[in-house]
């Protein structure tokens, strides 16, 4: 088995380990969805520490799609030269720039975590936010946004904004696609029947709740090169068990569809959709999702929740439970996660490190 220094070769893409800085959104852009100083510094500061991917936050793929007013968008080309710079500067540390693609669904139009996550009026400055069935809305936190329910030529309409961003994505010089189908989130939405009681061909059986993850996906991979990687996250439970809901065996054939398109990895998430959630939390609590997806769907997977120690991500590869290891808050707090890990478990540290700033390996 490899370890987490091992490099992970996907596609024609040399990855140059298997720790990754999991998407997190900053809320940091004026009302425009473009980069500012913020994102350039907190994503290069994670490729200086040592991270293999650095993947950006949550990126709307139209402005509808957003969280909050200031989330990161790529739905104009501005956008992505606006990221291209923090591309550049992530490869020139010897990482890999990835990109989340998102569309927030139903979850959108709500103020910045620490203004309340309270939705925000269409007169306000918010907007109608899309739902697959907007009866079946659970006001997850902070409240119930002006909602419609999203129509046939809505959802063709998110299918190409999710293809000309990705095709953006590109030209902002990521290698790697993420597809955002997690936490809640519209292509989750439509994935669980908590969220989608729609009777048309995206509802009802599994083969129609999971129609617009597949379009999302071939519309992605037939814009992305056949040489770069496709990753998707997902979340693997709604951890509902009292009631009809997504779980591991849905994530599982969903994982066989996605690998049949051309997705090389599933990054294995779970909840966010609904507020009864029963999420068990602690240390790896995450990992067996990710096994179970990886070895029933036979794909790569992405282990990420409750990671916080060198050892213990190693472990994550070395005993085979996945293949990279996302890691998010615990890179909040040491930027130079990647760096410490590498101190702890190489004896290579040296080589690892930036030439900058190897006088400080210990
Ligand atoms: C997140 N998370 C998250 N997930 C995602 O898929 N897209 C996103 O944009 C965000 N945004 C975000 C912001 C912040 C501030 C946090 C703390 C988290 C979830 C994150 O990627 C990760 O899956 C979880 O934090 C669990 O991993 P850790 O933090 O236990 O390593």
């Amino acid at each position: 088995m490899p370890d987490l220094f091992d490099p992970l070769s996907i596609r024609d893409l040399e990855i140059p380990n298997r720790l990754a800085v999991s998407p997190m959104c900053q809320y940091s852009c004026e009302p425009d969805g473009l980069p500012t100083e913020w994102h350039r510094v907190h994503l290069g500061s994670r490729a200086v520490g040592g991270a293999g991917i650095v993947m950006t936050e949550a990126t709307a793929v139209t402005p509808r799609g957003r969280i909050t007013p200031h989330d990161l968008g790529i739905w104009s080309d501005e956008h992505a030269s606006g990221l291209e710079p923090t591309t550049q500067f992530i490869r020139e540390q010897g990482g890999v720039p990835a990109i989340q693609l998102a569309h927030a669904g139903h979850k959108a139009s709500k103020t910045q975590p620490w203004e309340g996550n309270a939705p925000i009026a269409p007169e306000d400055g918010g907007w109608e936010v899309l739902s697959p069935s907007p009866d079946a809305y659970p006001p997850f936190d902070g409240g119930r946004p002006a909602m419609t329910k999203a129509t046939q030529d809505d959802i063709q309409d998110v299918v190409e904004a999710y293809r000309a961003a990705a095709e953006r994505s590109l030209a902002a010089g990521f290698d790697i696609a993420e597809v955002h189908a997690a936490h809640g989130y519209l292509l989750h939405e439509f994935l669980s029947p908590v969220t989608n009681r729609r009777e048309d061909e995206y509802g009802g059986s599994f083969e129609n709740r999971s129609r617009i993850v597949r379009e999302v996906v071939d519309a992605v991979r037939d814009v992305w090169p056949d040489e770069k990687p496709v990753f998707v996250r997902i979340s693997g439970t709604d951890w509902l068990e009292d009631r009809e809901s997504w779980d591991i065996a849905q994530s599982v054939r969903l994982g066989e569809d996605l690998a049949d398109r051309g997705v090389d990895l599933i990054d294995v998430s779970s909840g966010g959709l609904h507020p009864e959630q029963n999420v068990p939390g602690g240390p790896n609590f995450q990992v067996p999702l990710a096994q179970a997806v990886s070895e029933g769907a036979d794909i790569a997977a992405g282990a990420v929740g409750g990671i916080t120690e060198p050892k213990q991500a190693d472990a994550v590869i070395r005993n085979g439970r996945a293949d990279l290891v996302l890691v998010g808050r615990e890179f909040l707090r040491d930027p130079y996660f990647g760096l410490r890990a590498a101190d702890a478990l190489t004896n290579d540290a040296a080589s690892r490190w930036p030439v900058q700033y190897r006088r400080g390996v210990r």
